[in-house]
């Protein structure tokens, strides 16, 4: 299959580029920069899509960056990059070389999904709900507002195409994500659960979100929404005890959440001292097997 991977120099998208080639597909990554193997979003707007049979789509801010101010710029930014969603998927989308061809399938993780990172904003903070991918959500906040608009962009009304939208939670790997920032404090045994730690923690291992993206690109029956997260949930503080068991310390010093809140600002601090248990009841159902469906295996391949 050829993939287009919109986003594929980040993080998740090489984990995802490398698991696609060892499965034999060919891809081209999508930047802002040009390079080897890649074409600018420039490009695509002007020339359209190059021949494809699939696109996944992981380009977006990293809202959970605390060198960027959450101010009205950053804000009016994440919209910037959801306009190119149309442009992207329905602009060309008609014929020739332009046209998504042979499996038909677009797929898109959310580009705002450092909020899902921190806790799958699209579903409401609860320390009781189980919330899976038909639950409601995505209208009580800016974050959650977001997340609806950017699905609504990447939807194509009446089109044939098989489209797949994954919600991911916080994604665990080496190299990058959220254990890229915890590893030091952790190592150095200041690591801890974050405020009350009683909320909980969607995570999920980056080789099952590269898996479950790949298993939505090969299987023509997934589509719709699936929830990627792991199957079984964690709070905050089971998570910093699972990352201090894997580094052999105990994770005991809690962060307070008003240094939390000094360091990303109240609205975004609100994604990391509140969270959801994200079950992912369609992922399963499609048949996804998942290599890392427990919190301390996960942790212990990523650290050691
Ligand atoms: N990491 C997580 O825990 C997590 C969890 C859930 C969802 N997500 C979401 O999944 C996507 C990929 O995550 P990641 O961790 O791989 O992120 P990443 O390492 O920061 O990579 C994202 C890529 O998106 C491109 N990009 C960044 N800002 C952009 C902008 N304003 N406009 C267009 N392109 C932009 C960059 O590619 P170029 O510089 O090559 O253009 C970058 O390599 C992101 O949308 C992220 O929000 C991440």
């Amino acid at each position: 299959m050829r993939v287009l991977v919109g986003g594929g120099t980040g993080f998740i998208g090489t984990a995802l580029s490398q698991l696609l080639n060892a499965r034999g597909h060919e891809v081209t990554l999508v930047s802002r920069q040009p390079g080897p193997g890649r074409i600018t979003w420039d490009e695509l707007a002007a020339s359209g899509l190059p021949s494809c049979d699939a696109a996944v789509n992981l380009a977006g801010e990293n809202i959970l960056n605390p060198l960027r101010r959450w101010n009205e710029t950053f804000q009016k930014e994440q919209p910037l990059s959801l306009a190119l969603q149309p442009e992207f998927l329905q602009g060309r989308n008609t014929s020739g070389p332009g046209k998504v061809q042979g499996e038909n399938i677009q797929m898109a993780l959310s580009p705002n999904g450092e909020i899902l990172r921190a806790k799958g904003a699209y579903y409401q903070p609860s320390l009781t709900a189980e919330y899976d991918e038909d639950s409601p959500g995505g209208d009580f906040d800016f974050f959650s507002n977001l997340v609806t608009k950017w699905e609504a962009a990447a939807r194509l009304p009446g089109d044939s195409t098989r489209q797949v939208v994954v919600r991911s939670g916080v994604v665990l790997g080496r190299g990058g994500g959220a254990i890229g920032h915890m590893l030091l404090p952790f190592r150095l045994g200041l690591g801890g659960p974050i405020g009350s730690g009683h909320q909980f923690f969607p995570w999920i291992h980056i080789g099952d979100l590269a898996g479950i993206l790949t298993h939505a690109l090969e299987a023509n029956h997934v589509h719709g929404v699936l929830n990627g997260v792991a199957p079984s949930s964690a709070t905050n503080a089971e998570f910093a005890q699972a990352l201090g068991a894997a580094l052999g310390h105990r994770a005991f010093i809690p962060v307070p959440s008003t240094i939390v809140q000094a360091v990303f600002g109240r609205e975004r601090a609100i994604m990391l001292l509140e969270g959801q248990n994200v079950i992912p009841r369609r992922t399963l159902a499609t048949g996804y097997q998942y290599s890392f469906p427990e919190l301390g295996a996960a942790l212990k391949e990523i650290v050691a």
